[in-house]
């Protein structure tokens, strides 16, 4: 069966009723994998992921402008949706789900939902609104198709362990899939963004990689303080001007680390190369 386009929450739940019942039992499973389009290589393994572990696999398309600040760049975020869809059905995703903001957040939508301690650092340091937004949608989404699974990516590092926190304390029962980053032949980390670099951005934004592997490399031999000073002196002496944030945090729950216990670390990045914003993890 092709892949069905749907657009509204009749659509949605219909289609999802027909899946559960139709070709497949009363039992299926249902595994979610939120998109704001663009669909690349990282977003198809996502939904790899969703197939290994459910019988219907649902995407959605849907550029949240709820989570994007003032200035940045919703406005300009790439749209492909045709070619999206041909991308997604390919991996064998069975239902898409391309709302529009209206069917989203209609007149007289009031709600945001906050999971505020792990939001207020890093990322949410920087984009205050951004994790907000997130919840917002992804606990729409979540609720709106009733999926017994939801994929995400370890890019978005901070993004995932909210979302576990999300569902955790809101009892939804979804069980959270994360994927490892999916990267190019040159480290760098997919992301719908990457399109707007240009050859010579891209020439500098392929150190990002080698750099934070290094220092997870000579992690065990250094102090937090050096290991940041040598990755915010490498991006430096790579090109890199603008540094958003370099940071040294638990895996776990992204608490502050010290020299004392400076095991189960992850290091995290956001840089700028010309406007673009880039961000990293690596573990340590
Ligand atoms: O990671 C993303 O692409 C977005 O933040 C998500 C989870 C689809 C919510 O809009």
């Amino acid at each position: 069966m092709s892949v069905e386009i749907v657009r509204d929450l009749r659509g949605l739940h219909t289609s999802i009723a027909r899946h559960r019942n139709g070709p497949l039992n009363t039992a299926a499973s249902l595994a979610i994998v939120p998109t704001m389009g663009a669909i690349h290589k990282a977003h198809e393994k996502l939904i790899i992921e969703a197939k290994r572990n459910a019988d219907i696999v649902l995407a959605t398309i849907f550029v949240n402008p709820m989570q994007f600040g003032e200035n940045e760049d919703f406005n300009k975020y790439p749209k492909s949706e045709e070619e999206d869809i041909k991308r997604l059905e390919s991996k064998g995703c069975n239902i898409i789900y391309i709302p529009n903001v209206e069917t989203i957040y209609p007149d007289g939508f009031d709600l945001s939902i906050n999971v505020p301690k792990l939001s207020s650092i890093l990322c949410g340091k920087k984009r205050p609104a951004h994790f907000e937004g997130v919840c917002t949608i992804v606990t729409k989404l979540l609720l709106q198709s009733g999926a017994d699974y939801a994929v995400f990516g370890e890019k978005d590092y901070q993004q995932l362990l909210i979302i576990k926190r999300l569902v955790k304390n809101l009892d939804i029962p979804c069980q959270i899939l994360p994927i490892e980053t999916v990267r190019d032949e040159n480290g760098l980390a997919i992301s719908s963004r990457n399109q707007y670099l240009n050859t010579e951005n891209r020439n500098i934004a392929n150190n990002i990689n080698k750099i934070i592997k290094n220092a997870a490399n000579n992690y065990k031999n250094k102090d937090i303080e050096s290991t940041i000073n040598f990755v915010k002196n490498n991006f430096l002496d790579s090109g890199i001007k603008k540094i958003d944030y370099v940071e040294i945090r638990k895996g776990e729950n992204l608490d502050v680390i010290s020299n004392n216990d400076k095991s189960n670390a992850r290091l995290f990045i956001a840089v700028y190369i010309n406007d673009t914003r880039l961000i990293d993890n690596i573990k340590l």
